[in-house]
Protein backbone atom coordinates (compact mmCIF):
# COMPACT_ATOMS: atom_id res chain seq x y z
CA UNK A 1 0.00 0.00 0.00
CA UNK A 2 2.69 2.67 0.66
CA UNK A 3 5.07 1.45 -1.69
CA UNK A 4 2.00 2.32 -3.99
CA UNK A 5 1.61 5.97 -2.82
CA UNK A 6 5.36 6.37 -2.88
CA UNK A 7 5.39 5.52 -6.42
CA UNK A 8 2.43 7.58 -7.52
CA UNK A 9 3.92 11.05 -5.67
CA UNK A 10 7.38 9.88 -7.27
CA UNK A 11 5.18 9.87 -11.08
CA UNK A 12 3.09 13.07 -10.05
CA UNK A 13 6.55 15.14 -9.49
CA UNK A 14 8.06 14.20 -12.45
CA UNK A 15 7.15 17.07 -14.24
CA UNK A 16 8.27 19.50 -11.24
CA UNK A 17 11.93 17.56 -11.54
CA UNK A 18 12.24 18.25 -15.30
CA UNK A 19 11.44 21.89 -14.29
CA UNK A 20 13.90 22.24 -11.39
CA UNK A 21 16.38 20.61 -13.02
CA UNK A 22 17.43 23.92 -15.16
CA UNK A 23 17.69 25.63 -11.97
CA UNK A 24 20.80 23.72 -10.56
CA UNK A 25 23.82 25.40 -9.10
CA UNK A 26 26.50 25.14 -12.28
CA UNK A 27 28.79 27.47 -12.23
CA UNK A 28 29.29 28.63 -15.84
CA UNK A 29 32.08 30.55 -17.43
CA UNK A 30 29.97 33.58 -18.91
CA UNK A 31 30.66 34.46 -22.74
CA UNK A 32 33.68 36.43 -22.89
CA UNK A 33 36.02 34.00 -20.75
CA UNK A 34 33.75 36.11 -17.28
CA UNK A 35 33.14 34.00 -14.56
CA UNK A 36 29.93 34.60 -13.39
CA UNK A 37 28.57 33.98 -9.82
CA UNK A 38 28.00 30.04 -9.05
CA UNK A 39 24.74 29.88 -8.28
CA UNK A 40 23.78 27.78 -4.70
CA UNK A 41 20.38 25.89 -4.73
CA UNK A 42 18.92 26.07 -1.52
CA UNK A 43 15.72 23.81 -1.34
CA UNK A 44 13.46 24.28 1.31
CA UNK A 45 9.92 25.05 1.63
CA UNK A 46 9.76 27.99 3.21
CA UNK A 47 7.62 30.00 0.62
CA UNK A 48 4.64 31.45 2.97
CA UNK A 49 4.04 34.41 5.08
CA UNK A 50 6.09 33.45 8.52
CA UNK A 51 8.60 31.50 7.05
CA UNK A 52 10.01 32.97 4.16
CA UNK A 53 10.78 36.40 6.27
CA UNK A 54 13.55 33.94 7.70
CA UNK A 55 14.83 32.99 5.01
CA UNK A 56 15.82 35.88 3.56
CA UNK A 57 17.63 37.34 6.86
CA UNK A 58 19.79 34.24 6.35
CA UNK A 59 20.31 34.85 2.50
CA UNK A 60 21.39 38.48 3.15
CA UNK A 61 23.82 37.30 5.25
CA UNK A 62 24.84 34.55 3.00
CA UNK A 63 25.05 37.23 0.11
CA UNK A 64 27.53 39.74 2.37
CA UNK A 65 30.04 36.67 2.82
CA UNK A 66 29.81 34.89 -0.43
CA UNK A 67 29.92 37.57 -2.87
CA UNK A 68 31.38 35.31 -5.95
CA UNK A 69 28.14 33.03 -5.26
CA UNK A 70 24.27 33.66 -5.85
CA UNK A 71 21.63 32.10 -3.90
CA UNK A 72 19.05 30.51 -5.64
CA UNK A 73 16.14 30.05 -4.01
CA UNK A 74 14.67 26.16 -5.05
CA UNK A 75 11.71 26.14 -2.42
CA UNK A 76 8.75 24.36 -3.22
CA UNK A 77 5.28 25.26 -1.45
CA UNK A 78 3.73 23.72 1.03
CA UNK A 79 3.25 23.86 4.85
CA UNK A 80 5.62 20.98 6.78
CA UNK A 81 7.38 20.11 3.45
CA UNK A 82 5.41 17.42 1.86
CA UNK A 83 4.96 18.28 -1.35
CA UNK A 84 9.13 19.58 -1.09
CA UNK A 85 9.90 16.26 0.21
CA UNK A 86 8.32 14.54 -2.65
CA UNK A 87 10.49 16.29 -5.50
CA UNK A 88 13.54 15.94 -3.20
CA UNK A 89 12.91 12.50 -2.82
CA UNK A 90 12.60 12.08 -7.15
CA UNK A 91 16.07 14.75 -7.29
CA UNK A 92 17.92 12.79 -5.20
CA UNK A 93 16.74 9.36 -7.10
CA UNK A 94 17.86 10.94 -10.73
CA UNK A 95 21.46 11.69 -8.61
CA UNK A 96 20.29 15.63 -9.58
CA UNK A 97 20.96 16.77 -5.82
CA UNK A 98 20.61 20.42 -5.05
CA UNK A 99 23.28 21.72 -3.49
CA UNK A 100 21.81 21.69 -0.14
CA UNK A 101 18.52 21.03 1.07
CA UNK A 102 16.45 21.42 4.79
CA UNK A 103 15.71 18.15 6.35
CA UNK A 104 14.39 17.46 9.83
CA UNK A 105 16.59 16.18 12.37
CA UNK A 106 16.10 12.35 13.34
CA UNK A 107 14.55 9.51 11.31
CA UNK A 108 14.33 11.53 8.25
CA UNK A 109 17.34 12.28 7.87
CA UNK A 110 18.04 9.44 9.47
CA UNK A 111 16.69 8.05 5.91
CA UNK A 112 19.09 10.14 3.57
CA UNK A 113 22.16 9.42 5.32
CA UNK A 114 21.50 5.23 5.46
CA UNK A 115 20.58 5.64 1.79
CA UNK A 116 23.60 7.20 0.58
CA UNK A 117 22.56 10.23 -0.33
CA UNK A 118 24.52 12.88 1.78
CA UNK A 119 28.09 13.26 2.62
CA UNK A 120 29.50 13.18 6.17
CA UNK A 121 30.39 17.25 7.46
CA UNK A 122 32.43 16.23 10.34
CA UNK A 123 35.17 18.56 8.86
CA UNK A 124 32.86 21.71 9.31
CA UNK A 125 32.52 20.51 12.77
CA UNK A 126 36.45 20.14 13.96
CA UNK A 127 37.20 23.61 11.96
CA UNK A 128 33.60 25.48 13.47
CA UNK A 129 33.81 23.68 16.56
CA UNK A 130 30.28 22.76 16.35
CA UNK A 131 30.12 20.12 19.04
CA UNK A 132 30.84 22.25 21.79
CA UNK A 133 27.76 24.58 20.73
CA UNK A 134 24.96 22.43 19.76
CA UNK A 135 23.56 19.94 22.34
CA UNK A 136 24.70 16.80 22.14
CA UNK A 137 21.42 15.10 22.56
CA UNK A 138 20.62 16.78 18.66
CA UNK A 139 24.26 16.26 17.40
CA UNK A 140 23.02 12.46 18.05
CA UNK A 141 19.76 13.15 15.83
CA UNK A 142 22.65 13.55 12.78
CA UNK A 143 24.83 11.31 13.17
CA UNK A 144 25.48 7.73 12.01
CA UNK A 145 28.30 5.64 13.25
CA UNK A 146 30.28 8.65 14.61
CA UNK A 147 29.82 10.43 11.31
CA UNK A 148 27.71 13.83 11.78
CA UNK A 149 25.74 14.71 8.43
CA UNK A 150 24.02 17.91 8.89
CA UNK A 151 24.23 21.64 10.22
CA UNK A 152 21.27 22.05 12.25
CA UNK A 153 19.50 25.41 12.66
CA UNK A 154 16.92 25.81 14.67
CA UNK A 155 14.90 24.24 17.40
CA UNK A 156 11.08 24.50 16.92
CA UNK A 157 8.18 23.33 19.12
CA UNK A 158 5.43 21.40 17.58
CA UNK A 159 2.92 20.70 21.13
CA UNK A 160 1.42 24.54 21.05
CA UNK A 161 -2.32 25.48 21.53
CA UNK A 162 -2.78 28.62 20.26
CA UNK A 163 -6.32 30.15 21.02
CA UNK A 164 -8.28 33.81 20.80
CA UNK A 165 -8.38 34.99 24.34
CA UNK A 166 -11.24 37.47 23.80
CA UNK A 167 -13.29 34.13 21.95
CA UNK A 168 -12.67 31.91 24.99
CA UNK A 169 -13.75 34.74 27.38
CA UNK A 170 -17.10 34.98 25.46
CA UNK A 171 -17.65 31.34 25.34
CA UNK A 172 -17.27 31.38 29.22
CA UNK A 173 -13.67 29.51 29.18
CA UNK A 174 -11.45 30.28 31.66
CA UNK A 175 -8.15 30.57 30.46
CA UNK A 176 -6.05 27.16 28.44
CA UNK A 177 -7.43 24.07 29.14
CA UNK A 178 -4.53 21.87 30.81
CA UNK A 179 -5.83 18.31 30.29
CA UNK A 180 -7.07 16.78 27.61
CA UNK A 181 -10.48 16.56 29.43
CA UNK A 182 -10.63 19.91 30.13
CA UNK A 183 -9.92 20.78 25.99
CA UNK A 184 -12.64 19.00 25.56
CA UNK A 185 -15.01 20.68 27.85
CA UNK A 186 -13.58 24.08 26.52
CA UNK A 187 -14.16 23.15 22.71
CA UNK A 188 -18.11 22.23 23.66
CA UNK A 189 -18.59 25.57 25.26
CA UNK A 190 -17.22 27.33 22.13
CA UNK A 191 -19.06 25.39 20.02
CA UNK A 192 -22.43 26.51 21.64
CA UNK A 193 -20.93 30.60 21.88
CA UNK A 194 -21.21 29.61 17.94
CA UNK A 195 -17.72 30.39 16.71
CA UNK A 196 -15.27 27.57 15.71
CA UNK A 197 -13.67 25.10 17.98
CA UNK A 198 -10.66 24.02 16.95
CA UNK A 199 -9.30 25.05 13.21
CA UNK A 200 -7.66 23.02 11.14
CA UNK A 201 -5.45 23.31 8.01
CA UNK A 202 -4.85 20.88 4.93
CA UNK A 203 -4.05 16.83 5.61
CA UNK A 204 -0.50 17.14 8.04
CA UNK A 205 -2.02 19.40 9.94
CA UNK A 206 -3.76 16.52 11.36
CA UNK A 207 -1.09 14.48 11.95
CA UNK A 208 0.48 17.15 13.70
CA UNK A 209 -2.96 17.60 15.78
CA UNK A 210 -2.57 13.83 16.62
CA UNK A 211 0.60 13.70 18.11
CA UNK A 212 -0.10 16.75 20.63
CA UNK A 213 -3.39 14.43 21.36
CA UNK A 214 -1.15 11.12 21.42
CA UNK A 215 1.29 12.81 23.66
CA UNK A 216 -1.44 14.64 26.23
CA UNK A 217 -3.23 11.44 26.60
CA UNK A 218 -0.26 9.03 26.89
CA UNK A 219 2.12 11.07 28.63
CA UNK A 220 5.30 11.44 27.79
CA UNK A 221 7.55 8.15 29.13
CA UNK A 222 4.12 5.82 27.20
CA UNK A 223 4.53 8.28 23.89
CA UNK A 224 8.22 8.41 24.17
CA UNK A 225 8.10 4.01 24.33
CA UNK A 226 6.11 4.23 20.99
CA UNK A 227 9.17 4.26 19.10
CA UNK A 228 11.46 2.05 21.01
CA UNK A 229 12.04 -1.61 19.64
CA UNK A 230 8.99 -4.01 20.26
CA UNK A 231 6.67 -0.98 21.34
CA UNK A 232 3.44 -2.00 22.18
CA UNK A 233 0.54 0.36 19.91
CA UNK A 234 -2.24 -2.31 19.93
CA UNK A 235 -3.16 -1.45 24.29
CA UNK A 236 -5.77 0.32 25.66
CA UNK A 237 -4.21 3.60 26.52
CA UNK A 238 -3.15 3.92 22.73
CA UNK A 239 -7.34 3.37 21.79
CA UNK A 240 -8.17 5.82 24.88
CA UNK A 241 -5.76 8.54 23.25
CA UNK A 242 -7.61 7.49 19.62
CA UNK A 243 -10.70 8.33 20.64
CA UNK A 244 -9.50 11.41 22.61
CA UNK A 245 -8.71 12.27 19.19
CA UNK A 246 -11.70 11.14 17.08
CA UNK A 247 -13.88 13.60 20.19
CA UNK A 248 -11.34 16.70 19.43
CA UNK A 249 -11.72 16.26 15.47
CA UNK A 250 -15.57 16.33 16.18
CA UNK A 251 -15.14 19.86 17.37
CA UNK A 252 -12.59 20.76 14.16
CA UNK A 253 -14.24 23.73 11.38
CA UNK A 254 -13.79 23.14 7.89
CA UNK A 255 -10.54 22.32 6.62
CA UNK A 256 -7.99 24.87 5.45
CA UNK A 257 -6.22 24.87 2.50
CA UNK A 258 -2.66 25.39 4.78
CA UNK A 259 -1.82 26.15 8.46
CA UNK A 260 -1.83 30.09 7.73
CA UNK A 261 -5.54 30.45 6.88
CA UNK A 262 -6.63 28.13 9.64
CA UNK A 263 -4.05 30.25 12.36
CA UNK A 264 -5.74 33.49 10.62
CA UNK A 265 -9.25 31.90 11.84
CA UNK A 266 -7.76 31.67 15.15
CA UNK A 267 -6.53 35.27 15.07
CA UNK A 268 -9.52 37.05 13.14
CA UNK A 269 -11.62 35.77 16.14
CA UNK A 270 -13.48 33.30 14.19
CA UNK A 271 -12.03 30.20 16.08
CA UNK A 272 -11.18 29.36 19.45
CA UNK A 273 -8.24 26.75 18.87
CA UNK A 274 -5.60 25.69 16.60
CA UNK A 275 -2.82 23.58 17.74
CA UNK A 276 0.40 24.01 15.61
CA UNK A 277 4.20 24.40 15.49
CA UNK A 278 5.48 27.41 16.78
CA UNK A 279 5.89 28.96 12.88
CA UNK A 280 2.88 29.78 14.01
CA UNK A 281 3.87 32.72 15.87
CA UNK A 282 6.40 34.40 13.21
CA UNK A 283 3.40 34.30 11.26
CA UNK A 284 0.43 35.72 13.81
CA UNK A 285 3.10 38.14 15.13
CA UNK A 286 5.42 39.33 12.73
CA UNK A 287 4.84 42.81 10.57
CA UNK A 288 2.94 42.34 7.54
CA UNK A 289 3.39 41.60 5.00
CA UNK A 290 5.46 38.75 6.15
CA UNK A 291 2.94 38.55 8.96
CA UNK A 292 0.13 39.41 10.27
CA UNK A 293 1.14 41.79 13.26
CA UNK A 294 -1.50 40.88 15.33
CA UNK A 295 -0.48 41.69 19.15
CA UNK A 296 0.21 38.96 21.46
CA UNK A 297 -1.95 37.57 24.96
CA UNK A 298 -4.32 40.02 23.46
CA UNK A 299 -5.11 38.95 20.16
CA UNK A 300 -3.73 35.33 20.49
CA UNK A 301 -1.93 33.83 23.26
CA UNK A 302 -0.54 30.38 23.70
CA UNK A 303 0.29 27.79 26.03
CA UNK A 304 1.31 24.02 25.88
CA UNK A 305 -1.17 21.59 23.72
CA UNK A 306 -3.64 20.11 26.58
CA UNK A 307 -1.96 17.17 28.91
CA UNK A 308 1.69 18.44 27.55
CA UNK A 309 3.01 21.09 30.13
CA UNK A 310 6.63 20.22 31.16
CA UNK A 311 7.28 18.38 27.83
CA UNK A 312 8.66 20.25 24.70
CA UNK A 313 7.71 18.26 21.62
CA UNK A 314 10.57 19.13 19.42
CA UNK A 315 12.04 19.60 15.48
CA UNK A 316 14.49 20.53 13.83
CA UNK A 317 15.33 22.49 10.50
CA UNK A 318 18.71 20.99 9.22
CA UNK A 319 20.43 21.41 6.29
CA UNK A 320 23.00 19.09 4.22
CA UNK A 321 25.33 18.48 2.21
CA UNK A 322 24.16 16.12 -0.63
CA UNK A 323 26.86 13.87 -2.28
CA UNK A 324 27.55 14.98 -6.23
CA UNK A 325 26.16 18.14 -5.43
CA UNK A 326 26.73 20.51 -8.11
CA UNK A 327 28.40 23.54 -6.52
CA UNK A 328 29.80 21.65 -3.32
CA UNK A 329 32.24 24.74 -1.70
CA UNK A 330 28.87 26.90 -2.39
CA UNK A 331 26.85 24.80 -0.25
CA UNK A 332 29.47 24.82 2.53
CA UNK A 333 29.57 28.26 2.32
CA UNK A 334 25.42 28.01 3.10
CA UNK A 335 26.65 25.47 5.80
CA UNK A 336 28.55 28.00 7.19
CA UNK A 337 26.52 30.69 7.23
CA UNK A 338 24.12 28.30 8.74
CA UNK A 339 25.60 27.30 11.41
CA UNK A 340 26.97 30.36 12.84
CA UNK A 341 25.96 32.43 15.05
CA UNK A 342 25.25 35.58 13.20
CA UNK A 343 23.18 33.18 11.12
CA UNK A 344 21.25 31.97 13.78
CA UNK A 345 20.43 35.09 15.31
CA UNK A 346 19.14 36.14 12.43
CA UNK A 347 17.03 33.68 10.72
CA UNK A 348 15.26 32.41 14.21
CA UNK A 349 13.60 35.91 15.81
CA UNK A 350 11.95 35.87 12.20
CA UNK A 351 11.32 32.11 12.02
CA UNK A 352 9.75 31.85 15.35
CA UNK A 353 12.20 28.85 16.38
CA UNK A 354 15.31 29.36 18.70
CA UNK A 355 18.63 28.71 17.61
CA UNK A 356 20.07 25.36 18.24
CA UNK A 357 23.61 26.60 19.17
CA UNK A 358 23.93 26.87 23.00
CA UNK A 359 25.24 30.20 22.69
CA UNK A 360 23.27 31.88 20.73
CA UNK A 361 22.39 35.84 21.47
CA UNK A 362 19.04 35.04 24.05
CA UNK A 363 18.24 39.03 24.12
CA UNK A 364 16.99 38.63 20.85
CA UNK A 365 14.65 36.29 21.85
CA UNK A 366 11.66 38.24 23.45
CA UNK A 367 7.70 37.36 24.36
CA UNK A 368 6.50 33.45 22.77
CA UNK A 369 10.71 33.02 22.27
CA UNK A 370 11.97 33.29 25.41
CA UNK A 371 9.31 30.99 26.96
CA UNK A 372 10.32 28.81 24.35
CA UNK A 373 13.83 29.12 25.04
CA UNK A 374 13.01 28.59 29.09
CA UNK A 375 11.23 25.52 28.06
CA UNK A 376 13.50 24.24 25.79
CA UNK A 377 16.19 23.81 28.82
CA UNK A 378 13.64 22.93 31.26
CA UNK A 379 11.20 20.20 29.74
CA UNK A 380 11.45 16.89 29.00
CA UNK A 381 11.83 16.23 25.30
CA UNK A 382 9.54 14.37 22.97
CA UNK A 383 9.81 13.92 19.16
CA UNK A 384 7.75 14.85 16.24
CA UNK A 385 5.93 12.38 14.39
CA UNK A 386 4.96 14.63 11.65
CA UNK A 387 7.94 16.65 11.60
CA UNK A 388 10.23 13.80 11.19
CA UNK A 389 12.26 13.16 14.76
CA UNK A 390 10.71 9.82 15.51
CA UNK A 391 9.43 8.04 12.39
CA UNK A 392 10.97 8.26 9.18
CA UNK A 393 9.49 8.86 5.79
CA UNK A 394 7.70 5.44 5.08
CA UNK A 395 6.60 5.29 8.75
CA UNK A 396 5.17 8.65 8.53
CA UNK A 397 3.18 8.20 5.52
CA UNK A 398 1.94 5.40 6.54
CA UNK A 399 0.59 7.22 9.43
CA UNK A 400 -0.78 9.79 7.26
CA UNK A 401 -2.83 7.62 5.21
CA UNK A 402 -4.07 5.95 8.63
CA UNK A 403 -5.10 9.45 9.73
CA UNK A 404 -6.51 10.48 6.64
CA UNK A 405 -8.84 7.47 6.74
CA UNK A 406 -9.75 8.06 10.11
CA UNK A 407 -10.76 11.69 9.21
CA UNK A 408 -13.52 10.29 7.06
CA UNK A 409 -14.62 6.68 8.57
CA UNK A 410 -13.92 7.69 12.37
CA UNK A 411 -13.46 4.14 12.85
CA UNK A 412 -10.98 4.13 16.08
CA UNK A 413 -10.46 0.36 15.95
CA UNK A 414 -9.57 0.17 12.12
CA UNK A 415 -7.22 3.59 12.79
CA UNK A 416 -5.29 1.44 15.44
CA UNK A 417 -4.77 -1.65 13.07
CA UNK A 418 -3.30 0.64 10.86
CA UNK A 419 -1.03 2.19 13.56
CA UNK A 420 0.03 -1.36 14.89
CA UNK A 421 0.71 -2.70 11.42
CA UNK A 422 2.88 0.69 10.26
CA UNK A 423 4.57 0.59 13.58
CA UNK A 424 5.09 -3.62 11.86
CA UNK A 425 6.57 -2.60 8.91
CA UNK A 426 8.97 0.09 9.91
CA UNK A 427 10.99 -2.50 11.35
CA UNK A 428 11.32 -0.81 14.69
C1 LIG B 1 9.32 22.84 9.42
C2 LIG B 1 9.19 24.30 9.74
C3 LIG B 1 8.06 24.90 8.92
C4 LIG B 1 6.79 24.10 9.14
C5 LIG B 1 5.59 24.61 8.36
C6 LIG B 1 7.99 22.14 9.56
O1 LIG B 1 8.09 20.82 9.12
O2 LIG B 1 10.24 22.21 10.24
O3 LIG B 1 10.39 24.97 9.48
O4 LIG B 1 7.87 26.23 9.28
O5 LIG B 1 7.02 22.78 8.76
O6 LIG B 1 5.85 24.65 7.01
Amino acid sequence: MRRRWTTAVAVSVAGLLALSACGGGDGQEAGGGLKAHKKVEVFSWWTGPGEADGLKAMRKIFAKQNPEFEFFDAAVAGGSGDAARALLSSKLQANQPPDTFQGHAGAELQGYIKSGKLEPVNFLYDELKLKEVFPQQLIDQITVEGQVYSVPVNIHRSNVLWFNPSVLRRAGVDGAPKTVEEFVTDLAKVKKSGKIPLSIGSEWTLVHLFESVLLGSLGTDAYNALWTTGADWSNATVTKALENFKTILSYAGTPQADWQPAAKQVADGKAAFNIMGDWAYSYLHNAPPGGLGKESHKDFDWAASPGTDGTFMWLSDSFTLPKGTPNRDGAIAWLKMAASEEGQDAFNPLKGSIPARKDADRSLYEDYLSWSLEQWSGSKLAGSIQHGVVADDEWRAAITEAVGLFQRDKDVAKFQRALVAAADDSGQ
